[in-house]
């Protein structure tokens, strides 16, 4: 499942360690308990565009975790980025269904389409493309999201069209 969140409160940033300060700020807000922590992955994404690796010890401490427990909740989502993300991230599934429908040539026409490799960022930070397995859309195979908005029976131009309408940039 897509996840997309609009209200998130802003993270301030600025001081040595804004990741800390982010994580203190977040983890203050959801009363430091390790049953929000999802929550506050998200909102470090969405304040920080990911959540970075060294967001997990300081978690941890603040939530009386062990760094492995945190690690091992953030991995399993793969809908959280440790890495900078391109503004616009194109998620396009290659499970079985959609490889039925061609999803892996898809794939390689909407990377050359989009001038960026799989699982890459292009050079300008404007788009990533990674691979995802299943986003539950079978039956409109090929599936793909794009700005976290799930879209079916896509091709090449029309995944680069929407990238387009969401950066502004020709794609
Ligand atoms: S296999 Fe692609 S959406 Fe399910």
């Amino acid at each position: 499942m897509a996840m997309t969140r609009q209200n998130a409160a802003p993270i301030s940033g600025g001081d040595p360690d804004p990741v800390t300060e982010a994580v203190d700020l977040i983890c203050g807000r959801y009363g430091d308990r390790p049953d929000a922590l999802i929550e506050m992955f998200h909102d470090l994404q969405d304040g920080l565009g990911h959540v970075p690796e060294t967001a997990l010890k300081p978690i941890a401490k603040r939530l009386n975790l062990s760094r492995a427990e945190v690690h091992g909740v953030l991995s399993f989502y793969h809908d959280f980025h440790t890495k900078p993300v391109g503004r616009v991230v194109v998620k396009v599934c290659r499970a079985e269904a959609c490889q039925s429908m061609g999803a892996l040539p898809l794939i390689a026409q909407i990377c050359d389409r989009l001038g960026v490799g799989l699982g890459s960022t292009s050079a300008g930070g404007s788009v990533t493309v990674e691979p995802v397995y299943c986003l539950g859309n079978c039956a409109l195979a090929p599936a793909a999201t794009v700005g976290g908005v799930l879209h079916g029976r896509v091709d090449a131009e029309r995944v680069a069209a929407l990238v387009t309408e969401m950066t502004g940039e020709a794609g």
